[in-house]
């Protein structure tokens, strides 16, 4: 008999988590003007809020903090960050940063020189895009039609329209600092970009004179879908295509939180002297000195280690698998996602479920507190709440996906948690048309309003 699957790991620390009441909930909920980022974490079961600085570290990465060297100026964890990441993806300059978005904010801040500017992208996350937009410049998705219809199953969902963004390339140059290729492409679904894709786009930007930066947070999960999916890849192991992805681009901004397995961290890498050198000058007084920007030695130290960890295969097939493994579930129920599943989260399709919930009411949202009141289980949504008002007109910004996305974090829950998370959401995907209305807002922040957004329930 062919042995099943197994993690490639076991457990050696574990955290309690408890269960609530409906009625306890309901009342938290109230509590939190509906909105789920506003829940205390100990009123949650089972937390899929987000993949983002959420897993376990390995005894390995504990073990690398007790050798941390706290120095301010020089650091060795510094030193042994930067060969990690030489390593993996062939950058000779880094620059530490406390997470993804303060290497966003460092990095723009050198290249978002002037307002008006124009930055391409497959799908900006929302704090690439706020960077972009608190600047008065204009974020431009290029990402393909197709990933839209959440129903079409294509290897590489996550790829960049080459002709959309040659269309924005020609119509703006001299005026576009840089384009910015996600992956895995986050706001779509996790979805990935082959390899082909995200060469044909360094060349096409390159032949434009547009440098390319990778958001990077999920880098891992990308190669091990090239790995997967890709012709030619079989073979090659997760190292030798993580170096081939970064060879065609010119830098990348990393939130470590989430493929470079540690809770806090991020930093930027390149490999061009003038871009470090436009960066250091703002590295120092948003982030910190270069050889530790915002982390501490202890967290480089851990970094650099759960750099090298993530990108064996085992451990990234691993975290894949259970991603999988809950999407197979959700396929027995009938539930819609985006399909096929991405590296990290299952994105419900909310538009397909809760079909007598007007768009004006928010249905993502909804099915995200649904959940939540089912279960204790917290997912978030990625939908029109998240999505903003569009700068100029103020009005909601309707025409994206509107999705619940649940995140499953790196070594953390059982598949038994995977399905108890799939029961939940059957029960409410069991009662979906008797739920008929959503939520109105009554209070939003200007930007990123979905982490602080207020909400209460329409009727
Ligand atoms: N880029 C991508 C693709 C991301 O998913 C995130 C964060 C960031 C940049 C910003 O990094 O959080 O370290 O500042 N994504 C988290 C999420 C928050 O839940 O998807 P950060």
């Amino acid at each position: 008999m062919e042995l099943p699957f197994a993690e490639a790991w076991k457990i050696k620390m574990v955290e309690p988590i408890k269960k609530s009441t409906r009625e306890q909930r309901e009342q938290w909920l109230k509590e939190a003007h509906y909105n789920v980022f506003m829940l205390e974490s100990e009123k949650i079961y089972i937390d899929c809020l987000t993949d983002s600085g959420t897993g376990a570290m390995s005894d390995r990465q504990w073990a690398a903090m007790m050798t941390g060297d706290e120095s301010y100026a020089g650091a060795r964890s510094f030193y042994e960050l930067k060969a990690a990441i030489k390593d993996i993806t062939g950058f000779d300059y880094v620059i530490p940063t406390h997470q993804g978005r303060a290497a966003e904010n460092v990095m723009f801040s050198a290249i978002l020189t002037k307002q008006g500017m124009v930055v391409p992208g497959n799908a900006h996350f929302d704090t690439t895009k706020g960077h972009i937009e608190f600047r008065k410049c204009t974020a431009i998705d290029v990402t393909i039609p197709e990933a839209k219809n959440t129903q079409l199953e294509i290897p590489f969902k996550g790829e960049v329209s080459l002709e959309l963004l040659e269309k924005v390339l020609k119509e703006n140059q001299g005026n576009i600092p840089c384009m910015v290729l996600t992956v895995t492409n986050n706001t779509v679904g996790g979805q990935p970009v082959s390899m082909k894709n995200i060469r044909e786009t360094c060349e096409l930007c390159h032949k434009y004179g547009v440098r390319v930066n990778i958001d990077s947070a999920r880098f891992v999960e990308n190669a091990y879908f090239i790995k997967m999916r890709e012709e030619g890849y079989a073979d090659k192991t997760i190292r030798e295509i993580c170096k081939e992805m970064f060879s065609y681009a010119d830098s990348m901004t990393m939130s470590a939180k989430k493929d470079g397995l540690v809770n806090m961290g991020g930093f930027i890498a390149t490999r061009h002297e003038d871009l470090y050198e436009a960066c250091k000058a703002f590295c120092i007084p948003f982030e910190g000195f270069l050889t530790y920007g915002g982390m501490n030695g202890r967290d480089m130290a851990a970094l650099a280690v759960g750099l090298r960890e993530n990108t064996e295969f085992e451990m990234v097939e691993t975290r894949v698998k259970q991603v999988e493994y809950l999407a197979k579930k959700l396929d027995e129920y009938g539930i819609p996602y985006q399909r096929p599943v991405g590296g990290h989260a299952i994105f419900v399709d909310a538009q397909k479920i809760l079909t007598k919930v007007p768009k004006e009411e928010f249905p993502a949202q909804t099915l995200t507190c649904e959940l939540y009141l089912e279960a204790g289980v917290r997912g978030c949504e990625i939908g029109y709440i998240l999505a903003d008002r569009d700068p100029v007109t103020r009005e909601n910004r309707f025409g994206g996906l509107d999705l619940l996305r649940l995140c499953i974090c790196r070594r953390t829950y059982t598949n038994n948690h995977m399905d108890v998370i799939a029961a939940a959401l059957k029960n409410v995907y069991d009662r979906r048309d008797s739920i008929t209305h959503g939520v109105k807002i009554t209070w939003e922040a200007e930007l990123m309003r979905h982490f602080t957004v207020q909400l209460d329930r329409v009727k």
